[in-house]
């Protein structure tokens, strides 16, 4: 598909708390895909390079990211207002439904941990167009931000099961950490995305199912076009792949998770 970097306006802003926020902008480039992402950056910026966001939503015209603030880069964007353009280069990589089995018996499931839940919230959306069963369990360190965050992402409460570790406050959660909920043999597929614990965590324990897993990967990035080799990720078997081109979904068994 046909890449654009394209100016765009900023639409909206909402402040989720834990310096998370939702950004809407303008996009009358090439429709995304679930588990694709954007480089971006604020038109004015004192950054030399954006910063890589994966769709969370995206309409007619139009493509939403969830970011958190973690450096220089992600704190810019996290301060633009509404009115105020960004750079908006993508979109790139491998999305999820590639990943997907055909005619599966079984449903698949979609696993988060923290911010992991932006590209599989998208990822929901199209399985839900098309009529594909699935579930969704989504992790979060504290439940009353998940619940924010999947209220911001326009997901209803009984469309997802939440896990936290501090649940303090909230009824209908689950205590523990979200792969200790994870009952692989029930599903065709797993589709995780999150910390790199949590998705070693959900691949090992697909592993043993014998349930095929497709993680989405993070790792820094440069170009985001394949070209830098900088966002390169040894793999099984040997030899390296580039998570911007070759990614950022892949197969968790060719994966060496950090232990
Ligand atoms: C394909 C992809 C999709 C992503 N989607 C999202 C998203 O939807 N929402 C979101 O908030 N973030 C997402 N990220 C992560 C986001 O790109 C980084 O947080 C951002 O680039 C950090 O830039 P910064 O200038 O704010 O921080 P920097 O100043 O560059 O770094 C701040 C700190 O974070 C660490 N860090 C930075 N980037 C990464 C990384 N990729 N992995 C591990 N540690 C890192 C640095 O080592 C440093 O300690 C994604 C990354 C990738 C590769
Ligand atoms: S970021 Fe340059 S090759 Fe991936």
């Amino acid at each position: 598909m046909k890449k654009q970097s394209l100016c765009c306006r900023l639409n909206g802003k909402r402040e989720l708390g834990g310096g998370v926020v939702r950004l809407d902008f303008e996009w009358p480039g090439p429709p995304p895909r679930a588990g694709q992402f954007f480089m971006v950056k604020p038109a004015r910026s004192s950054v030399f390079l954006a910063r890589p966001l994966s769709v969370a939503a995206c309409g007619v015209n139009a493509a939403a990211f969830l970011a958190a603030v973690r450096g220089k880069g992600t704190a810019e964007l996290a301060a633009m207002t509404p009115g105020e353009q960004a750079l908006l280069t993508g979109p790139f990589g491998k999305d999820w439904a590639g990943f997907m089995p055909q005619n599966a018996a079984k449903p698949a499931l979609l696993l988060s941990g923290g911010l992991g839940i932006a590209p599989l919230a998208a990822f929901s959306v199209e399985l839900r167009r098309a009529s594909v069963n699935f579930d969704f369990l989504a992790g979060f360190k504290r439940s009353a931000d998940g619940i924010n965050i999947i209220s911001a992402l326009g997901i209803g409460r009984d469309e997802v099961e939440i896990a936290g570790e501090d649940i303090s406050g909230q009824s209908n959660v689950r205590y523990g950490l979200v792969t200790d909920f994870l009952d692989a043999q029930n599903y065709s597929a797993v589709f995780a995305c999150g910390p790199a614990v949590m998705m070693r965590n959900a691949a090992l324990l697909c592993r043993k199912a014998g349930t095929p897993c497709f993680v989405s990967l993070e790792t820094r990035m440069a170009c985001g076009t394949g070209a830098c080799l900088g966002c390169a990720v040894p793999v099984k078997g040997g030899g390296y792949r580039r998570c911007c081109a070759d990614g950022p979904v892949f197969d968790a068994g060719e994966v060496f998770f950090d232990e």
